[in-house]
């Protein structure tokens, strides 16, 4: 495609830099105001929005038509002059000169997200179009910086990244939540974590961590099950549960204080009360899952939790919402029951019934982000816990082997990228938190 001027293109964002200049940006029409002989168009490019001004005696009439005549979200390519205006929302307006439009959006045949209110299951079942809005492009934005944040705080403390396969053999958390697939006439499942695989590259490595999709089939519609989400998993070697718990507060500070420091305007647009992150650092309560019981207890005593908690199960989400709603932090619960968790995690030597774990419960109602633990060391042991969680031993012959050659104590937890994002941005639903959110009822598009 040929391009009419010879301006330099720039990007909205970057357009601070030319005032006064005339420059060329390439996007779309988000939205336009007229008044009389006056065309306000308003442009995005995916770095930001700019409002322009065409009056009728300044621009070309065919200019003037074209601006009339555009449909919301048809793509163009606009130059104009950059003008400082302390009233604009950027701080700078455009005065356009030309425009030329690459594809119109016909006008029998409008952008289906209109600036009007619209049930989700329209807007997700519109998600390709739905990202545009200037709402979703911010939570996506603040996703990728989360996630940058997170490979940094590990690359930066020694960690190696090892990616862990997809396709695997056997359950890690629970055979309840397996997608099989049919790999040659055998059967293989879409892995559900990698801690198994970083186990065994942590024995190699000293610290590793894995960082990619895992897929859990979810049978329960909640605002915090997905069934294909991204999970960061470190895994360290020679940790135990105290050094697992300092890293996981330190994370969670570093990713929360990275989307404040880089994010703001990302998260003003999305409307979060940025005051409530500002006050997540280091350290976080820490309380037993016998203490949480405990608070548990009294909330339903004082009427404020409806049924009473039955010591020994896991907590539900209203649970989790009662617990994390005492602190204004993070809150640490360790020491669960081993009998409603995982099959690798280490008994506490003082209470054998329970296991050497944590979960991170984030405030405002978040529940669950992280689960970790120490992971069983001896291999008669681990054996044992394979059997009673009806496991097939045969695929687990590798991770066996671990406890055989060197085996030492060692931890790791794994958080879910979206249960994260969907509390720093403050949303109702994970389903928000991911470009194409994959659900039980949803695979489209
Ligand atoms: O507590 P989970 O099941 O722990 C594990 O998978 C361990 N193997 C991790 C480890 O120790 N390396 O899952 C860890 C986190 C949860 O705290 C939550 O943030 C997220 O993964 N998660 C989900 N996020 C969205 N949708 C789901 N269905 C999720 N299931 C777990
Ligand atoms: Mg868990």
């Amino acid at each position: 495609m040929e391009t009419q001027t010879q301006t330099p293109v720039t990007t909205i964002s970057h357009i601070g830099q030319h005032d006064g200049q005339t420059v060329t940006i390439r996007g779309w029409l988000y939205n336009k105001r007229e008044s009389g002989k006056l065309i306000f168009p308003i442009f995005r490019d995916g770095t930001g929005v700019v409002q322009g001004v065409a009056p009728k005696n300044q621009v070309s009439p065919e200019t003037f038509e074209t601006l009339k005549n555009l449909t919301d979200e048809s793509s163009v390519i606009v130059t104009g002059k950059v003008r400082a205006d302390k009233r604009a929302p950027g701080g700078y307006e455009l005065d356009v000169t030309e425009v030329q439009v690459v594809q119109r959006v016909p006008e029998d045949d409008p952008f289906p997200i209109a600036r009007k209110e619209h049930g989700i299951d329209f807007l997700m079942e519109n998600r390709h179009l739905w990202v545009r809005t200037p709402r979703q492009c911010a939570i996506l934005r603040v996703r990728a910086e989360i996630v940058r944040a997170a490979r940094n705080f590990f690359d930066e403390r020694g960690f190696t990244l090892t990616d862990p396969p997809i396709l695997t053999p056997a359950a890690c958390e629970g055979t309840s939540t397996l997608f099989s697939v049919d790999y040659f006439d055998d059967e293989a499942f879409l892995t559900q974590s990698g801690q198994l695989y970083i186990e065994a590259t942590a024995m190699a490595l000293g610290k590793v961590y894995s960082f990619g999709p895992t897929f859990r089939a979810e049978k329960s519609k909640t605002r915090r099950h997905l069934t294909e989400f991204w999970m960061v998993e470190p895994e360290i070697a020679y940790a135990q549960l105290d050094e697992l718990m300092e890293l996981a507060e330190n994370f969670i500070s570093h990713l929360v204080q990275s989307a404040v420091a880089n994010r703001r305007a990302d998260l003003e647009i999305i409307g979060r009360d940025i005051s409530k992150l500002e006050s997540i650092k280091a350290p976080f309560p820490r309380i037993t899952y016998d203490q949480a019981v405990e608070m548990l207890h009294e909330g339903h005593a004082k009427g404020l939790v409806e049924a009473k908690f039955e010591y020994g199960g896991d907590f539900g989400s209203p649970d989790e919402t009662y617990i994390s709603s005492q602190f204004d932090k993070p809150v640490m619960v360790h020491r669960y029951p081993a009998k409603v968790k995982a099959f690798y995690m280490e008994p506490d030597p003082q209470r054998p019934d329970l296991a050497l774990c944590v979960d991170v419960l984030a405030p405002e109602g978040y529940g669950e982000i992280i689960g970790g633990s120490q992971r069983i060391g001896d291999y008669n042991h681990l054996v044992q816990r394979i059997r009673e969680h009806d496991l097939p031993e045969s695929a687990f012959k590798w991770y066996l082997d671990l406890r055989k050659y060197g085996g030492v104590p060692h931890s790791g937890f794994g958080m879910g990228i979206e249960r994260a994002v969907a509390w720093v941005c403050g949303l109702e639903h994970v389903r928000e938190t991911i470009p194409f959110a994959r659900t039980l009822t949803r695979i489209y598009p």
